[in-house]
């Protein structure tokens, strides 16, 4: 059994497809133990609590310093002890120590195919916007791993996903995550899951 920790920072909709795809037998072997947010308004924390996952919120405004706020944040994790962490709309630079200690146990979902829109900057809505602003014509959805840089971990799984004529970056990203996102990020868990990845 992969037991995971799920860490988001907003509307959850990932994570909504995580809970779903333990339920329906998508995400097979897997056991979602905690879900942790940084953000107290997240509707994420919602999503678990319905589900009846542990859901806790770990903010940096309730913490003196931003070393403390790591500290926690990791004491958290490893209460939890997860198998592995799936970073989900999760918008916080994550504490060095935890990649280390964590290393080739995390994962990202990032809007984009990597390494087209990504790195320092490229997150939310502010991704889609430059991939209208270039004028690609394909975008999509990668999973990977994290390590130290941004966005820069081996990459696990990616789709594609058309830009259409008269998309808004709204537009395209829903479609990113209707048909990307939320078909991926289960899968690659799913894979993980039966070892199925090669490190
Ligand atoms: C998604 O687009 C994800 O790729 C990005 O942040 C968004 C989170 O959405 N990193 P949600 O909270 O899962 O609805």
């Amino acid at each position: 059994m992969l037991n995971i920790v799920v860490c988001v920072s907003g509307g959850g909709t990932n994570l909504q497809a995580i809970i779903d795809g333990v339920k329906e037998g998508k995400i097979r072997n897997t056991k979602i133990v905690g879900v942790i947010s940084n953000n107290t308004g997240a509707y994420a924390l919602q999503r678990a609590e319905d589900a009846g996952i542990p859901a806790f919120c770990i903010s940096p405004k309730n913490f003196e310093s931003r070393e403390e706020f790591n500290e926690a944040f990791l004491k958290q994790l490893k209460e939890l002890n997860p198998d592995l962490i799936v970073l989900a709309g999760f918008l916080v630079i994550l504490p060095e120590k935890m990649i280390e200690v964590y290393r080739d146990r995390i994962i990202n979902i990032h809007p984009s195919l990597i390494p087209s829109f990504c790195g320092t900057g490229y997150y939310g809505l502010k991704v889609h916007e430059a991939a209208l602003t270039r004028g690609v014509k394909v975008t999509g959805a990668t999973v990977h791993y994290v390590d130290e840089g941004t966005d820069t971990g081996r990459i696990i799984m990616q789709k594609a996903v058309d830009v259409l004529e008269g998309d808004t970056p709204e537009v395209l990203q829903r479609r990113v995550m209707e048909q990307a996102e939320w078909i991926i990020l289960p899968k690659a868990i799913d894979q993980i899951a039966f070892g199925q990845r090669v490190k």
